[in-house]
């Protein structure tokens, strides 16, 4: 196994960060969960021509180019681009853009990952339209997005333990409902949707673009996911962080275990694979 091989590892210039990242891979919670769901997802091959749409820093889109030799990262933010490792060069490269409008080819790219980007901008079409330019006739897409986080939906409902624990200890900054919590939670994160839209959104959008889901992967498991969303929202009663590496560094092997023995049908997240229609 090459050393840069642990899952969304970038090369870090401070020599103990890179160090840690090398081994541990990168610390963000969710995304670590679902990591290989989300590779599986890709089947990405060889020759393939991969596009990371929203790649941020760009941690999936190294682990991409372990598996093609022609892929593109692409984010309105600049990814610093002197650090790709010497196995990955040639084979990787990061584009600055704005997503409604990319530097790319008509029919050009075999896979396409948008993940956590749709709710981001104010109007996901505006992505969808660029995908289904320069996307292949044969080429597939892999969105990964959250649904409703239902642990906490049913904590409000039944005023459960830690709805009542966080009223009590936290006074006004417990929000008043479910939809309350989210469309706060989701203001902090610069989201554009104030509520977490179901599997269907996602569906129609995508047959409006003349797409077809093929198969969603469930992911993570609805155990470790509802957890962290507890600990999550005790987090934001009690004003602390909401994200961030601190919950992967102390959560993830025990998440991980809960995960990985978690049945089937799994999970809360979700990872639509798509194609085109016609095809
Ligand atoms: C929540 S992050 C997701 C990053 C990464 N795909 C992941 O799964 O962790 C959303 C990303 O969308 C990018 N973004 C937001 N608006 C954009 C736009 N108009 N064009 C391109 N990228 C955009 C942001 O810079 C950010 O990196």
């Amino acid at each position: 196994m090459p050393l840069y091989s642990a899952p969304g590892y970038i090369p870090h210039k401070v020599w103990w960060k890179d160090l840690a990242h090398r081994f541990l891979g990168t610390p963000n919670l969710i995304k670590r969960l679902q990591f290989n769901d989300i590779m599986s997802a890709l089947d990405i091959k060889e020759s393939e021509v991969v596009l990371d749409f929203g790649c941020g820093i760009g941690y999936i889109t190294y682990d991409m180019a372990k598996k093609s030799k022609n892929v593109i990262g692409l984010d309105i933010i600049d990814v610093n681009k002197n650090i790709i490792p010497p196995k990955l060069k040639g084979r990787l490269r990061f584009i600055q853009s704005r997503g409604e409008s990319v530097p790319l080819e008509d029919n050009s790219v075999d896979v396409i990952l948008l993940s956590e980007i749709l709710l981001q901008i104010p109007e996901p079409m505006d992505f969808l339209n660029e995908v289904a330019r320069i996307l292949k006739p044969s080429g597939r897409i892999v969105l990964v997005n959250p649904l409703e986080r239902a642990g906490i939906l049913e904590e409000y409902n039944n005023n459960g333990r830690w709805v009542r624990f966080a009223k009590k200890f936290c006074g006004e900054r417990c929000p008043a409902s479910y939809e309350d919590y989210t469309k706060k939670l989701q203001f902090s994160f610069d989201s554009h949707f104030f509520e977490l839209p179901g599997i269907d959104f996602y569906e129609k959008l995508l047959e409006s673009k003349g797409f077809i889901v093929n198969n969603v992967i469930f992911s993570p498991s609805k155990k470790a996911q509802q957890f962290f969303e507890k600990i999550q929202f005790l987090a934001f009663c009690f004003n602390l962080p909401t994200f961030g590496p601190v919950y992967f560094y102390t959560l993830y092997p025990f998440l991980k275990i809960i995960d990985s023995l978690s049945p089937l049908p799994r999970g809360t997240g979700c990872i639509i694979c798509a194609s085109r229609k016609e095809v």
